[in-house]
């Protein structure tokens, strides 16, 4: 017993020692190994990697390398420099262990490209205005049922996040899945699931969370299965479509049930808390706030909603003002992580025509949200929100520049390359109808009882999946606007 016990530990002396002898090559980046043998950086790097990779730019630059949980990572942060890695084939966008991880999800028979491509057609093209339109009509009786049975001269009280959330979640769901008869249940759910999702990634939940975790999980596949998935009648749904191609592909019946829990998640994550800043900025800016309400009452949209068939007002019209304010909302809350790995040794080209030497088997990790989208020599006062930074008196301002030079990316938040999102034209439909129906049906306040007009703090653990969330809510009260009842 002794032994063995003394066998391994050296077994575990030898394996950290050959992790940490790594040097520094002629033309490498900057090697950052951090104290801790093996784990590197990755404690500091899950706390707040917004925080500790701008530490990490200050120290070393634009590019540097990082030790993180027995893995080497070299960050890069210089966007003139983002196209040398998204259209590099030698480094492969692997998602496999994620997928295992979080959705104890495995599809090996899928091929990205194709998964890609049917994507595409479902949320692009003729889809889009089909599901917008769905959408549109979910969200308007979502929004008016949840008025219903109270006396419209009281006030409602509700957190905006949650507000925000569990309004777009809904309709996002009856739009897509099947079963409209839990919608509720599945958002419950879902919040209990997501709020354990970074830790999932990081394989850092307590045994107790795990469990949860699992519980929670095997929930949310039970509530999504509709009745066909059993044999049964079909129709001809977003998810009826996409489990028919997962058939096609050769994935068995229990994978097709676990994938749709990723699709919930991919689909219905982001867009919700992206309305919270966005609503949340607009109360707390009088200034912004008055520009797009004045923007609103310009579109006519007494006009628009009596034409046959109802057209969407927000197609029949440009939103100058609008489009800018939900740029700059995602410019400072959308923190993606764009990852990659080194499949052979290769060489980085920079936009500044320093080369650097990449090993085989390393990842390399773009932030965007540090660098274009919080440097503050392309946008001034990063951390303000400026509602029209992204606006010319008419037109969308795009001409941003770094070191003189002008910027491809000046914000990122749908990624780009292979990573970009494949839903963002629903999602900016989404967003801009559910914001013009509140503004336009509701009156929405800051709840004075809870003494603070200020925005919540950004949850500091989610940097790097997606749109960022508040550590706590922002209390706000809401009544239908006379107007309205009285029709
Ligand atoms: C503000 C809202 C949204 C933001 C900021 C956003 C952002 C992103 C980003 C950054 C990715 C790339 C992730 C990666 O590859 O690492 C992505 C992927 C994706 N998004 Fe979105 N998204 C939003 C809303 C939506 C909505 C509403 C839908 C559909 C209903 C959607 C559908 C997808 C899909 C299907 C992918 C996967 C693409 C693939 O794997 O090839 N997104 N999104
Ligand atoms: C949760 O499920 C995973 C497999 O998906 C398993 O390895 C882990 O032990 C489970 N956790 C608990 C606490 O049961």
């Amino acid at each position: 017993m002794l032994w063995t016990v003394f066998l391994l530990l050296n077994g575990l002396l030898l394996l950290v020692l050959l992790y940490s002898t790594r040097r520094r090559q002629k033309n490498e980046p900057p090697l950052d190994k951090g104290l801790i043998p093996w784990l590197g950086h990755a404690l500091e790097f899950g706390k707040d990697a917004a925080k500790f990779l701008a530490r990490m730019k200050n120290k070393h630059g634009d590019i540097f390398t990082l030790r993180v949980a027995g893995h080497y990572v070299t960050v890069l942060l210089d966007p003139n420099s983002f196209d040398s890695v998204l259209n590099d084939n030698d480094l492969s966008h692997n998602r496999i262990q994620l997928l295992q991880r979080i959705f104890s999800l495995s599809l090996p028979n899928i091929e990205p490209a194709a998964e890609k491509k049917w994507m595409e057609q479902h949320f692009q093209g003729v889809s889009l205005s089909r599901l917008s339109r769905a959408m549109n009509t979910h969200l308007k009786n979502l929004l008016l049922s949840n008025q219903e049975g109270c006396n419209p001269s009281e006030w409602k009280r509700d957190g905006l996040f949650n507000f925000c959330y569990s309004l777009l979640f809904r309709a996002g769901y009856l739009t897509l899945f099947e079963r409209g008869d839990n919608a509720a249940a599945v958002y419950k759910e879902f919040c209990t699931f997501d709020s354990l999702l970074t830790k999932l990634a990081r394989c850092s939940l307590k045994r107790e969370e795990s469990k949860t975790a699992n519980l929670s999980r095997e929930k949310l596949w039970e509530l999504l299965s509709p009745d066909w998935l059993n044999g049964g009648s079909e129709s001809s749904s977003w998810q009826q479509n996409y489990i028919r191609f997962l058939k096609e592909a050769g994935v068995d019946a229990e994978m097709q049930k676990r994938a749709l829990l990723l699709q919930l998640w991919t689909t219905q994550c982001n867009a919700g808390p992206a309305a919270f800043w966005l609503l949340g900025f607009l109360l707390t800016c009088d200034e912004a706030m008055d520009a797009v309400k004045s923007e609103i009452k310009g579109l006519n949209l007494q006009d628009v909603s009596s034409q046959h068939p109802p057209i969407n007002p927000l197609e029949a019209h440009r939103t100058p003002v609008l489009d800018s304010v939900l740029s700059e909302t995602l410019r400072l809350t959308a923190a993606v992580m764009i990852n990659r790995e080194v499949v052979q040794d290769k060489i980085l080209c920079m936009a500044n025509g320093q080369e650097y030497h990449l090993r085989q088997g390393d990842k390399v990790c773009l932030f965007p949200f540090l660098s274009p989208q919080m440097d503050p020599e392309i946008h001034e006062d990063p951390q303000v929100f400026k509602y029209n930074r992204f606006l010319n008196k008419r037109t969308m301002k795009d001409d941003f520049y770094k070191n003189k030079k002008r910027l491809k990316y000046y914000t990122m938040p749908w990624g780009a390359g292979r990573n970009v999102c494949v839903g963002k034209e629903f999602a900016i439909a989404t967003i801009k109808q559910f914001v013009l129906l509140v503004l336009t049906h509701l009156d929405l306040k800051i709840d004075e009882a809870h003494g603070t007009f200020e925005l919540p703090a950004v949850n500091p653990s989610r940097y790097g999946f997606g749109m960022l969330q508040p550590d706590g809510d922002l209390q706000v009260k809401y009544q239908l606007k006379r107007r309205q009842h009285e029709e």
